[in-house]
């Protein structure tokens, strides 16, 4: 049996376009940019996070000598915001980039194992979050959840009864 599966997503030409909100958070993740520790890839990424409180947090990419030991700027958020407010979940986390010296028309796509903490993180609040990518300029996309980034996703619930 062949089975298909897709989903939607919004699509818009630019963030003049977005609601008060949207655009606050994504705006949020372009300052975010600018604290970005990208010594080695030069490519700053900032990211933002509208909680149920209605609190904005932001984080970036942190890179390391050792390379691998660096950290993406959507897993600094989450790890922030599950470290300090355990008791709030996300609604929205915008993403937006910069690399350095060039611009950045186009969103960015977030990496396979943030895509993963991002699920983490809706299976953790049992709340979807609502997912916003756009460069400092062009057209920004969102997505109603998470977990449309990720189909098919681990979600844990097979280690559930496991000693
Ligand atoms: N990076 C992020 O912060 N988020 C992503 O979704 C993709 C990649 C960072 C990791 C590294 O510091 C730099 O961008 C280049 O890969």
């Amino acid at each position: 049996m062949q089975k298909k599966f897709e989903f939607e997503y919004e699509s818009y030409i630019d963030s003049s376009v977005l609601g008060a909100s949207d655009l606050a958070l994504l705006e949020a993740a372009r300052k975010a940019t600018a604290t970005a520790f990208a010594p080695y890839s030069h490519f700053k990424v900032g990211a933002a996070a509208q909680l149920n409180t209605g609190l904005i947090v932001t984080g970036s990419n942190q890179e390391s000598a050792s390379y691998p030991v660096g950290i993406c700027a959507e897993r600094t958020l989450l790890n922030s915001i599950g470290s300090q407010f355990p008791m709030d979940s996300v609604l929205s986390l915008a993403v937006s980039y910069e690399p350095m010296g060039k611009p950045s028309m186009e969103p960015l796509s977030p990496c396979g194992m943030c895509r993963q903490a991002l699920l983490d993180y809706e299976n953790r609040y049992q709340a979807p979050i609502r997912v916003i990518l756009a460069g400092l300029e062009g057209e920004v996309i969102i997505f109603k959840t998470a977990s449309d980034l990720l189909p098919f996703g681990f979600n844990g619930s097979v280690l559930k009864g496991l000693k």
